[in-house]
């Protein structure tokens, strides 16, 4: 047998995940199956995740969807090559539901087990969807996480930029909330601002010109609570002002982010023909970003890769992979003793 067929299995947030994924020797690969449940309507009513609810569901709901992944595949868990499951960052309830299937299976079976990084999981996926080469550039723009990360090779990677506050999608969550909108803040603040004026409230852009390549969102989100509060009580239009104004702003910060990490990308990898952006996470859904991001890339000769939604939002698939390509760069198996870990850079 010359490919590898990887179970991989999601547990670090508000989805329960498994998949099963192909890799042929020529390095490319396949989503044999792919199956997610989202816990969304179970959190909904908090305006936010709740980690215990999240770690019960997860109990519930895991077995039936490893099964359904392993039969969608059509491979026989006899012939899987390796368990790969996220082993962090992320709640920690979550995780070690996750993790003590995934050992377990692969105690029973005698299969090598991967505790897969999920930030590695996302980092990897644009090889699975569109045979990037490395190096290339990462910008992760989730609930959790906002980086600006170099993926050198498997297993090397340079952290260039992250938030020093919240993440981005968690300052789109926070401001829907202040502003009134439905959870998650993200689409419903894209959806509102369809309907706002432009220039009609003027924001900071946050870290603009700044010579770190990081982040920072929480200043912009108070700014909007006090305009928010000097407007009371909000009309429709100005929740939908003040959105646009939040949306224009974080954009624009993206966009100086990542002028300085293509700019500085090309310094370092003059000789790379093609050089590619890869965006993920939850927040690449959003319309605004993405078009604006596409400018930027074009004027700097970066080609801008985004993996289709269900693969840039959390999925097994890109566990899967990650260990696909962990295997096949021979990398050692981890231990069963591996611990989950709530934190992992
Ligand atoms: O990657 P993801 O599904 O889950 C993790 O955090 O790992 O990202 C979810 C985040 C939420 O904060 C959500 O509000 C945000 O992505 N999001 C958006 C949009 N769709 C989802 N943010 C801005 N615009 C959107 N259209
Ligand atoms: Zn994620």
């Amino acid at each position: 047998k010359t490919t590898l067929d990887i179970l991989g299995i999601e547990t670090s947030c508000d989805e329960t995940a498994a998949a099963v994924v192909r890799r042929l020797p020529d390095g490319s690969g396949q989503i044999l199956s792919d199956v997610v449940l989202s816990q969304l309507d179970l959190h909904a009513a908090f305006g936010g995740v709740v980690p215990e609810l999240a770690a019960r569901s997860h109990v519930s709901a895991l077995d039936h969807l490893i099964a359904q992944a392993l039969d969608d595949s059509g491979v026989a868990l006899d012939d899987i090559d390796a368990i790969a499951v996220t082993s962090g960052p992320g709640l920690i309830g979550g995780l070690m539901v996750g993790l003590m299937t995934g050992k377990a299976i692969a105690m029973a079976t005698g299969k090598p087990f991967f505790g897969i990084n999920h930030l590695e999981g996302h980092a990897l996926t644009a090889r699975l969807t569109d045979g990037v080469t490395f190096p290339y550039l990462l910008l992760l723009v989730s609930g959790g996480h906002t980086q600006i990360v170099l993926i050198k090779g498997v297993n090397e990677y340079e952290r260039w930029g992250s938030t020093i506050d919240d993440a981005l999608g968690e300052a789109f969550d926070k401001t829907a909330k202040l502003l009134g909108l439905t959870y998650p803040g993200g689409p419903a603040v894209e959806q509102a601002a369809l309907e706002g004026e432009a220039k009609k409230f003027r924001l900071p852009v946050p870290m603009r010109r700044d010579p770190r390549m990081d982040f920072s969102f929480s200043g912009l989100k108070t700014a909007v609570r006090q305009m928010a509060q000097e407007q009371a009580p909000l009309s429709r239009q100005t929740i939908a002002d003040l959105c646009l104004a939040f949306q224009t702003s974080v954009t624009l910060s993206l966009d100086d982010r990542l002028t300085m990490a293509l700019t500085r990308f090309s310094e370092r990898f003059p000789d790379v023909k093609a050089p590619a952006l890869v965006v993920a996470g939850g927040v690449a859904a959003n319309k605004a970003i993405r078009a604006t991001l596409q400018i930027r890339t074009d004027q700097s000769g970066f080609r801008f890769i985004a993996p289709p939604l269900n693969l840039c939002t959390d999925n097994a698939a890109m566990i899967a992979w990650a260990g696909a390509e962990r295997l096949a760069a021979g990398l050692p198996a981890d231990q069963l003793d591996l611990a989950p870990r709530s934190r992992w850079p």
